[in-house]
């Protein structure tokens, strides 16, 4: 799985509400101050695949060119890949992170240049499926709060 989403979004949320204790979470937010995260995030996502294990990457993977290595995993390990497109408007996003405290707070740059650099995912990439969660209508993907592109 594939968690794609600005910052402030709810992809952690959604993430604990439907995929704890299913899925292994990999998240490079929890290395923050390690160097090469990309890597080690790659190494991780392949030894979990390679163990049988399902596993959700918890990022913004705003780009094509940042799910394409996951996707890329999946196919190797032969494993189908899906995508949860988290559609918060940035207004959300931009009042949900003033509230936040310390480091769990991004700078506005960030969340902008996210929402610069995203480009909803779609299964020519590769996915199997993507399904996308839009705030108010609640959490829940493959019921009537979804759509599958
Ligand atoms: N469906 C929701 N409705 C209302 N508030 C929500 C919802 N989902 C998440 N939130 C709130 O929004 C804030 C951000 O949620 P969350 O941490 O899940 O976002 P995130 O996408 O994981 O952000 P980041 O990319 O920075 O890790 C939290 O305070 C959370 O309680
Ligand atoms: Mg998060």
């Amino acid at each position: 799985m594939v968690l794609v989403g600005l910052q402030g979004s709810g992809k952690s949320s959604w993430v604990g509400a439907h995929l704890a204790g299913t899925h292994v979470v990999v998240s490079k937010d929890h290395w923050p101050n390690a160097r090469r995260r990309q890597a080690r995030q790659q190494r991780v996502v392949a030894e979990l695949l390679a163990d049988g294990r399902s596993v959700v990457v918890d990022n913004t993977n705003a780009a094509p060119e940042d799910r394409a290595p996951l996707v890329a995993l999946a196919r190797q390990a032969g494993v189908p890949v899906r995508a949860v497109w988290v559609d918060t408007p940035l207004e959300v996003c931009l009042e949900r992170n003033a509230r936040r405290a310390g480091r769990a707070r991004v700078p506005l740059a960030g969340l902008y240049g996210t929402r610069a650099r995203l480009v909803p995912p779609s299964t020519d990439e590769g996915f199997t499926r993507v399904d996308v969660v839009r705030s108010g209508s609640g959490p829940s993907a493959g019921g009537n709060a979804a759509r599958t592109m």
